[in-house]
């Protein structure tokens, strides 16, 4: 759904996220741009370089949580990388280019669950053939009029017909019984593909892929497909044949050639603290594998052509989405090719307690409702007053000024110890109303509030 509007995009991330509304324009406007991008005619479109973005701004204010959403908005590939990870001891260069891989991964994998929960409904029809192929005795001895007859004439046709006919009945009887879960007490024994051997596990296909092959693959087509008699429940056996067959029908090549086409069309990197790549000053040593990074990710970001296990995967549209909090060092510091490729600057804004008073209760996703919905479940109904949510949100702006500001994770710290006494009890409680009012929030916070090396551990 890349044809939403940026104004409409923004909208729909107003519903997820609070404030921060010139990020949002801008993300809105890099997924438009990919989208327009795409649509120019063919030898201009060569000549438009992608409109990456950058997202800056310190810990916890949503810059991943924007991302995220924007990609789910769009039903866009998202993977999520943290740049740093490729400065670490033991990089080499083409482990940059795994995360196009690992996004295509992602991305069949899903495409994959899709197809099979598509398969459904025709994947419970084979189940229950199956399951009907060994409930029905398979060949029950003919009844002997039959074997009489068929001495006398030699006629094979009338005689196969027959007890044809009366299974066909009973098959239907049993099916019927079967599709309306008279017979789910029944024993039966189904042969089940077994796992892979947990042996095959501990190879990982790090660096493998290059080489043009997976180990797993080939290790597990060497090894015999063992399939094990296993006794059950009927209705056991049914959940397991309907993954089997689910999984059998699907098209894995026709899955793939679509996953690769969306990762291409329409995939989303989000490349997690840039700003580690980029070198603070001009020491040797690890900077020099910074920027290597930064050249690295030069022709990626450019747009290349990436080698993976099921073919080469084109980064042309592939959305770029970098994220830093660039505390001491500024996007300029990256090396200039790398840049220009990251057009869109945006500064998100720390957050205060007005922010966290909405992000509490206004979000769909608001972490009030979460837990009123856990604690839902054990038929406790959790409310806040007004003023209690005001003073959690002011707690937590203050604690943040006072510890470290891990901006609105802060609120994730501060509701667990605020309900840890609810969410511990609730199951014994009596008393299924509790109101958390502005006492309760100060009776449980103000201690550990006023402690500073108190809340360092605590909050
Ligand atoms: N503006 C916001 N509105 C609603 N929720 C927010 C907002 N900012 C942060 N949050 C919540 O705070 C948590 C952390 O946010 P997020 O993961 O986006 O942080 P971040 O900016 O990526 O930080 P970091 O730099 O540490 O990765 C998430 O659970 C998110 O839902
Ligand atoms: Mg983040």
């Amino acid at each position: 759904m890349d044809q939403l509007k940026p104004a409409e995009m923004v909208r729909k991330l107003d519903k997820y996220i609070i404030g921060q509304h010139q990020a949002k324009r801008s993300v809105a406007i890099a997924l438009r741009n990919r989208w327009r991008r795409q649509n120019v005619k063919a030898e201009l479109r060569d000549e438009i370089a992608p409109k990456n973005i950058i997202l800056i701004g310190p810990t916890g204010v949503g810059k991943t949580e924007i991302a995220r959403r924007i990609s789910l908005l769009a039903d866009s590939p998202f993977y999520k990388v943290e740049a740093s990870k490729f400065t670490e001891v033991g990089y080499v260069g083409r482990d940059v280019e795994s995360m196009v891989r690992d996004l295509l991964e992602l991305t069949i994998n899903h495409l994959k669950t899709r197809a099979q929960e598509e398969a459904q409904p025709k994947a419970r029809e084979l189940a229950e053939d199956r399951l009907l192929d060994i409930l029905l005795p398979k060949a029950a001895p003919p009844p002997r009029g039959f074997q009489l007859k068929s001495a006398n004439a030699g006629e094979n046709a009338s005689v196969t017909e027959a007890p044809q006919e009366v299974s066909s009945n009973t098959r239907e009887k049993l099916r019927r019984m079967l599709k309306e879960g008279k017979l789910d007490e029944r024993d039966v024994e189904v042969n089940v593909s077994g796992r892979s051997t947990p042996m095959v596990e501990i190879f990982s296909n790090t660096g493998m892929e290059e080489m043009g092959f997976n180990f797993k693959d080939m290790l597990g087509g060497l090894l015999p497909k063992n399939t094990k008699k296993r006794k059950m429940k009927v209705h056991q056996a049914r959940e397991i044949l309907i993954q089997e067959e689910a999984q059998s029908l699907v098209d894995m090549d026709k899955v793939v050639k679509n996953a690769i086409e969306k990762v291409e069309q329409s995939g989303i990197i989000f490349l997690d603290e840039i700003d580690k790549i980029v070198g603070s000053d001009g020491r040797q040593g690890p900077d020099v594998s910074r920027e290597g990074v930064q050249r690295d990710l030069l022709p990626i970001v450019e747009g290349s052509s990436v080698n993976t296990k099921y073919g080469p995967v084109k980064t042309d549209h592939v959305l770029f989405i970098g994220a830093g909090a660039f505390h001491t060092i500024k996007p300029s510091d990256m090396i200039p090719e790398l840049q220009g490729r990251f057009p869109i600057r945006v500064e998100l804004s720390s957050l205060g307690k007005d922010e966290f008073y909405l992000i509490l209760k206004e979000p769909r996703n608001a972490l009030l409702l979460q837990y009123q919905a856990m604690l839902e479940t054990e038929g406790v109904t959790l409310s806040f007053t007004d003023d209690a949510v005001q003073t959690i949100a002011a707690i937590a702006e203050e604690v943040n000024a006072r510890t470290e500001n891990i901006g609105a994770r802060r609120l994730h710290t501060l509701m667990e110890r605020l309900l840890e006494d609810i969410l511990f009890d609730a199951p014994d409680m009596t008393e299924k109303r509790v109101v958390i009012d502005k006492k309760y929030v100060e009776d449980k916070l103000k201690d550990i509030k006023e402690d500073e090396d108190l809340s360092r551990y605590i909050l």
